[in-house]
């Protein structure tokens, strides 16, 4: 069982889809990603949620030392917001069971690379799992196109029968997959409006946009219009980090003093994240909504 310090979708997502506004998912890739998205969601007075996909979680240790670094910095900054652990697209039943004994408070299953009959008997086993244990879950349905973490895919777009069949297994939230992307779009997204509002309708659900960067702030603002609730975050995020320390290597700023010092080294980076993720959260409207 997660500790109660942290919250589930079901905690925030009906409110957010029910206001018209969206929470942000925001990858977790180390100890200042961690940092940066709990102090700049708790500045705003917004819930957060933390991603973390596979290769994340082997980056940084397992989900164990995740959690305990999760909770440790809601302990230590005085975190008072809802803070939603999530895995994201976790591609398989047993490593979402990982996630659930490594103290997440909410999972992603991501079945779809299978057939939509494996992905709903998979999805249909997460549910009943994450059940017993209080936890959240999102599911996928049609494909989200480009490249995360060495997993690639083309879009295919969900159809109405596939979210049906999916919603009616219990899941919190749907990931159903209307023309985004992970990564670099080429040229403007073409998302689906009219299948989110119909899809939204027809499932009740709140929806997920994944590969919410580099999407237009109209478009985006759209898509809260039309049932998305949670979109995620994560290319712009390390953009925004990668741009600042390019800026302080150039700039030579590591010869001086103790530019040296890691945690100098990371501060224009950190200064920069703290600001990307700010304006996501103002665009999509959580500020405030803690
Ligand atoms: P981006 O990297 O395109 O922002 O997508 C993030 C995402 O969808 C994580 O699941």
């Amino acid at each position: 069982m997660f500790n109660k310090r942290l919250k589930t979708l079901k905690d925030i997502l009906p409110m957010a889809r029910q206001g018209k506004y969206a929470v942000a998912q925001i990858n977790i890739n180390n100890l200042e990603w961690t940092k940066s998205a709990l102090n700049t969601a708790q500045e705003c007075n917004s819930p957060i949620i933390l991603g973390v996909s596979e290769g994340a979680k082997k980056y940084m240790g397992g989900f164990e030392a995740i959690t305990g670094m999760v909770l440790g910095m809601i302990d230590f900054y005085k975190i008072t917001i809802p803070v939603i652990l999530h895995l994201d697209h976790g591609t398989t039943y047993e490593v979402v069971e990982e996630a659930i004994k490594g103290g997440f408070s909410s999972v992603m299953f991501d079945g779809s690379k299978r057939n939509i009959e494996e992905n709903l008997e998979i999805s249909k086993k997460v549910v009943a799992l994450a059940m017993e244990h209080g936890v959240s879950v999102e599911a996928e349905v049609g494909s989200v196109g480009g490249e995360e973490d060495g997993v690639v895919g083309g879009i295919r777009y969900a159809s109405l029968d596939e979210c049906k069949r999916m919603a009616a297994l219990g899941v919190d939230a749907l990931a159903a997959s209307l023309g985004s992307v992970h990564g670099h779009y080429e040229g403007e997204a073409k998302l689906g409006f009219e299948e989110m509002k119909e899809y939204s309708k027809a499932t009740g659900l709140p929806l997920v946009l994944h590969g919410g960067s580099g999407i237009a702030d109209d478009l985006i603002k759209k898509a809260i219009s039309c049932g998305e609730s949670k979109i995620n975050v994560n290319t712009e995020i390390q953009e925004a980090f990668c741009d600042a320390l390019v800026v302080y290597f150039e700039s030579e700023k590591y010869k001086i003093g103790k530019g040296y010092d890691p945690r100098n080294i990371m501060k224009p980076g950190l200064i920069a994240m703290n600001n990307a993720i700010e304006n996501k959260l103002k665009l999509f409207g959580s500020t405030g909504k803690a």
